[in-house]
């Protein structure tokens, strides 16, 4: 090109760009689409003209418009009776050459071009938005056209009549303005892009135009291109502050897919991952190589490894039945729950740690949030970030009353739906859940069943494939084994127990996994069907209420199937149903289903006919907590009376055990004579 750049008008060379091969033929079709605006490659333009590309990066407000005033004229030859159906055509750039970091966004970038990629965490529905004004003028009724940009509605500064001139009283029009579709976002990092340890940030993103609103939903993952702005804050009565606030104004919008980021591996990965297959041992080295500075729990590093795996997701004309498994693991405190949880949201492709309250307003669900400027947004909580991947949710017992309710459908549909304050939705959650709690009274009470031991309704805790308990006995030969395993890993500063499989191959192997759709044999059917009717039949005689439900063989089926994946073999083999026999059967011993007890537990809450103390700290606590719902926090004075009418536990034996509540830290004294749970 031997012209000197500079003179060149950029909506010329723009239009020579838009007369070739792709683009040409694009803009001739853009009419029978019916879209109003054309996506243009930034790699392509780059290569056709690095100045031009440059120029659009440094300045993109002018050479958009440039870009778009171009492809108009072209439309206007290709299809003049469309041109003439558009006022413009507007250009959208998408993939330019590199991402910019969201959190390194700041001054130098105010005013460019940038793309950003991270998950959508909260969105305002559609509203519109007035591009030009109408304002009649009280005065003299001479209506008025203002153009409008910014944030606030702006009324012409005089009457623009000769006769007038006045300025004002004006009155908008709504008749006579036009409007356009647009939405807020805010966007968050990707955990994969977090630097250790940080806290994600976030970014607001304001989507115009009908073509990119609506686009993405809360938990999308997505990548943005945009003009980076800034906007001071103004404080009422002070003026506007010197510190302005960063948001991006978005030009094109991808939603990406949730496939785990990792990168393919490469032939030499891919060769270590099928040589660790074809290990007979697999199952075993794999299990090892979780947490290995945990002591024990081998049950519980197996369990976590079928829930790295998952089974295979059914998706029937009809319904759709979930792959991914839901783990619980309650526990005495101190027996390193959180840090299993911990260990596996680090391990697994797209792994989300989180506590039950969750740590934002969102929660575990979603909620719906009213802004700073009244209106409402819809906010994706920890499960739906976690969509196609492991959330890890600690301290699960003290999640907010919302989810509670939520989780039901998230847990079991893989779905989280929102209808409140006008926003209609549905988000994915196609979670695996592993969780952990505290039991209800500090400690684990083994003659009691879980529902009694944990204050997560039996509903919730029927739609977790296992269950896990984690007891801290005294035991002088386990305590031993332990505590050198501890001292040792304080005076190595490092795991006594090597990982047989680092890290990095490990999330690789899961991730190629999940490829393999593992079907189940005649041997497994044979195995799994006998044992979900021996069961079914075993409570039958006893006369009880059904302890094994079709929950059960279900979770059996993803168990099964998540075996072979570990093994990425396509077919589940006997072996595998036994295994996941053993395992389902160990985890319904330890919560003490056996069969019988699942209505039991509930009467026991229900009808308040205690049989024991212990029985009786329970109804105490349970009532309790029934109050508190209702009225935040407790009188003493009505909760006796409530126990001594309702549930027959004289005075003194409440207020003796209330005070050894108080002692041992499980309710406490809000205020003088108001008690509410720790
Ligand atoms: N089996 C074990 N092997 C190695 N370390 C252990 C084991 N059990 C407990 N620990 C250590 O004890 C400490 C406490 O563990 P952690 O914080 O995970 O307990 P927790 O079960 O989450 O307790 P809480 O219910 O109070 O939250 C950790 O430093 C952990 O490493
Ligand atoms: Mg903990
Ligand atoms: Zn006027």
């Amino acid at each position: 090109m031997a012209r000197e750049l500079a003179t060149v008008d950029p909506q010329e060379r723009f239009l020579e760009f838009f007369k070739k091969g792709k683009y040409r033929q694009k803009i001739s079709q853009i009419g029978i689409t019916g879209r109003e605006s054309i996506t243009v490659d930034f790699e392509e333009l780059f290569g056709f003209d690095q100045r031009l590309a440059e120029r659009l990066l440094e300045k993109p407000d002018d050479f958009l418009q440039h870009a778009g005033n171009a492809a108009y004229a072209q439309l206007g030859i290709e299809d003049a009776e469309y041109a003439s159906k558009l006022e413009k055509l507007t250009v959208r750039i998408v993939n330019l050459l590199g991402k910019e970091q969201l959190r390194k966004l700041g001054s130098k970038q105010m005013g460019k071009l940038v793309m950003v990629e991270g998950i959508v965490v909260r969105a305002t529905p559609v509203r519109p938005m007035v591009m030009n004004a109408a304002f009649r003028c009280k005065r003299c009724g001479t209506i008025n056209q203002v153009e409008q940009s910014g944030q606030f509605l702006k009324a012409p500064p005089v009457c623009a009549s000769p006769d007038c001139g006045r300025d004002g009283p004006f009155e908008f029009v709504q008749d006579e303005s036009t409007f356009i579709d647009s939405q807020d976002l805010r966007l968050q990092e990707k955990p994969e892009d977090l630097p250790p340890g940080q806290l994600p940030r976030t970014l607001n993103v304001k989507l115009v135009g009908t073509e990119i609103v609506d686009l993405a939903r809360p938990g999308d993952h997505v990548s943005i291109v945009g003009v980076v702005r800034a906007f001071a804050p103004s404080r009422p009565g002070i003026g506007k502050l010197r510190t302005f606030i960063l948001h991006l104004d978005a030009n094109s919008l991808e939603v990406l897919g949730k496939e785990p980021e990792t990168r393919p591996p490469s032939p030499e990965e891919e060769e270590k991952i099928l040589a660790l297959s074809k290990d007979p041992e697999v199952h075993k080295k794999i299990m090892n190589s979780i947490a290995p500075s945990i002591y024990g729990y081998e049950h519980i590093k197996e369990a976590i490894m079928y829930l790295l795996f998952g089974g295979v997701s059914k998706s029937l004309p009809d319904i759709t039945i979930r792959g991914e498994m839901n783990a619980l693991l309650i526990g005495d405190p101190g027996t390193a729950k959180s840090q299993l949880l911990q260990y596996v949201a680090k391990i697994a492709p797209r792994g989300l740690y989180t506590s039950g309250r969750g740590t934002t307003a969102a929660g575990l669900t979603a909620a719906v949030i009213r802004e700073k400027g009244g209106s409402m947004s819809l906010e994706a909580g920890a499960l739906v970030l976690a969509d196609k991947g492991v959330a890890c949710i600690d301290e699960m017992d003290k999640m907010r009353p919302e989810d509670r309710v939520a989780i039901h459908e998230a847990m079991e549909q893989h779905t989280v739906s929102v209808a409140k304050g006008g926003i209609v939705a549905t988000l994915n959650a196609r979670t695996a859940m592993l969780a952990a709690a505290n039991p209800a009274l500090g400690r684990y009470e083994p003659h009691r069943t879980v529902a009694e031991n944990i204050s997560l309704p039996v509903t919730i805790l029927s739609r977790f494939d296992l269950i896990f308990v984690l007891r801290d006995v005294p035991d002088r030969e386990a305590d031993a084994k332990m505590s050198e395993h501890i001292l040792e890993i304080h005076r190595r500063g490092e795991s006594p127990v090597e990982a047989q499989i680092d890290a990095e191959l490990m999330r690789k192997y899961i991730s190629y996994s999940k490829t393999i759709k593992p079907r189940l044999s005649k041997a497994a059917l044979k195995h799994l069907g006998e044992f979900y009717l021996a069961m079914r039949s075993a409570s039958e005689t006893e006369g009880s209420p059904v302890a094994i439900t079709a929950r059960q063989l279900e979770s059996l089926v993803r168990i099964s199937e998540a075996r072979a994946r570990v093994a990425l073999r396509k077919e589940v083999s006997g072996e595998d149903a036994e295994a996941a026999i053993v395992i389902m059967k160990r985890s319904l011993e330890e919560v003490g289903i056996d069969l019988s007890s699942y209505k039991v537990d509930i009467d026991l809450i229900m009808t308040g006919r205690p049989k024991s103390v212990r029985d009786k700290l329970q109804v105490i606590l349970s009532v309790l907590m029934e109050m508190e719902k209702e009225t935040g926090m407790v009188e003493k004075t009505a909760l006796v009376s409530e126990l001594e009418l309702k549930h027959k536990i004289p005075r003194a034996e409440t207020e003796r055990m209330l005070w050894q509540l108080l002692r041992e830290g499980t309710i406490y004294e809000h205020r003088e004579g108001y008690l509410k749970k720790t």
